[in-house]
């Protein structure tokens, strides 16, 4: 039986906290998500510090299509295919660099930095001047704009404007980190790599705060990341060593309670899910949060949540140690992973090279918190194959029902223990975006109610 003959509505069961596994492996659900997912919603193509100067460029995704994003002479940004209008191959087969022009490796068709067709061999001897170029451009996006120096776009020209799209719970994700420095900016090169897995179970992960007592037991103990190691002993009390030896079971427990997470919800699907700053924030002291001008951009809320923000559908912001990633669909189980560092502008050297370090060795693919994770979601996307095991849902049943909805602030957040609404907001707001809801309907379906 195929995903198609179901009802969409009964894919998600909110009631009960039940997510149907064949989610993450049906082709005709995948397929659905790359025509109503990425096919309409804005997605993060780069950082403008990325591309400074004209001519500068980077390549993006866009579901299943490569995106150049590239800076043009009067400054601004434009996005357009990677993909000749001759015979489809790439026009430009670098991931990054500076160019005055793309040209195609094929017949050579040459296109300017604006994506229009500038050059085509042979033009008058064998086309005999008939060729229509300015018909035949690099397909350019629909919309393109950026928040804080995060670029954006979409290929629906129907998409509401980017500000309206990434909303409260969004613009305050971006500004969690952006607000840092005066000046934040990319560190060169951008991590790749892929994982046997549905591209949902990495986000699912981002504000599940459940696992890493468990999962990430093998990275705190082999003390290469002391920082974590202190996080984990104050949000488990369990396993793992203090820095004078004691077995943390002789260490208070509960310290950072499962009593304590702030989550908000936002229009789209976005949300931040996660502990509330408190002692954990003391172990591992962070600067910016006392930065006034990070103070005011992020307000009260801001200031409280400190769990992961994740903008739908794929875009995960990491406020801790200052990184993005997306989560980019390849096919129903291979997921390709991104991430960006930054750094404040004026970082010492020395504190550029502590930063690099520290990022490195949590996440991307030398990443050690990443490697334990990508076994969970490699296993959890093979075992949703199964005749029997696809039967059984995926599950999210904490604190269900019992979150009360506080809007204050212009935002819309649950405090409570440790819990799951986060996921369950992704999945409720994925199941009204794959059922093909007008912008209209997607908005009211996805903003927070009073209760979930
Ligand atoms: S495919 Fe690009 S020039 Fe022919
Ligand atoms: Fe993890």
């Amino acid at each position: 039986m195929t995903i198609a003959s179901d009802d969409i509505r009964q894919l998600i069961r909110l009631d009960t906290g039940e997510i149907d596994r064949r989610i993450f492996v049906d082709e005709e659900i995948f397929e659905l998500e790359m025509r109503e997912i990425f096919g309409r919603a804005w997605l993060f193509l780069c950082h403008e510090t990325q591309i400074p100067k004209p001519g500068d460029f980077f390549e993006a995704t866009m579901g299943r299509d490569n995106v150049l994003v590239v800076r043009q002479r009067d400054r601004s940004i434009k996005a357009f295919l990677n993909t000749c209008t001759h015979r489809g191959n790439a026009v430009c087969r670098a991931e990054e660099g500076n160019t005055r022009n793309f040209m195609c490796t094929y017949h050579g068709w040459t296109f300017d930095l604006a994506g229009d067709l500038v050059g085509v061999p042979g033009m008058e001897t064998y086309y005999g001047n008939r060729l229509d170029k300015s018909k035949h451009g690099l397909k350019k996006v629909s919309q393109l704009d950026s928040y804080k120096g995060f670029v954006f776009a979409t290929f629906d020209p129907t998409a509401p404007p980017l500000e309206e799209f990434l909303g409260a719970t969004g613009r305050l994700s971006i500004d969690l980190l952006a607000e840092r420095a005066d000046e934040m900016e990319v560190i060169p090169g951008v991590q790749k790599f892929i994982v046997d897995c549905n591209w949902k179970l990495p986000t699912d992960n981002i504000p599940d705060w459940y696992h890493p007592q468990i999962t990430h037991m093998s990275a705190v103990s082999s003390d290469v990341l002391p920082g974590l190691r202190v996080q984990e002993e104050i949000v488990d009390g369990g396993g793992a060593k203090t820095p004078d030896g004691q077995r943390i079971e002789q260490l208070p427990q509960g310290r950072f309670t499962v009593t304590d997470c702030v989550t908000v919800l936002g229009e789209y699907g976005h949300y931040i899910g996660g502990p509330r700053n408190g002692p954990r924030d003391e172990a591992t002291p962070r600067p910016w949060r006392t930065r006034p001008g990070f103070v005011e951009a992020v307000g009260p809320v801001g200031m409280e949540a400190n769990g992961h923000p994740s903008i739908f559908p794929h875009l995960w912001i990491v406020t801790s140690s200052g990184q993005v990633s997306v989560r980019i669909p390849r096919a129903a189980n291979k997921t390709e992973i991104w991430w960006w560092g930054f750094r404040p502008k004026n970082a010492s050297d020395e504190e550029k090279a502590m930063l690099l370090a520290h990022q490195t060795h949590v996440f991307g693919p030398a990443g050690i918190l990443e490697q334990e994770d990508g076994e969970n979601w490699a296993q959890g996307t093979m075992h949703s194959y199964g005749e029997h095991s696809s039967q059984i849902p995926h599950l999210l049943k904490m604190n269900i029902g019992h979150g009360q909805v506080i809007h204050e602030h212009g935002l819309a957040r649950i405090e409570s223990a440790l819990n799951e609404h986060p996921q369950l907001w992704q999945y409720a707001s994925w199941q009204a975006w794959i059922s093909g809801a007008s912008w209209d309907e997607l908005l009211r379906r996805t903003t927070p109610g009073d209760r979930m």
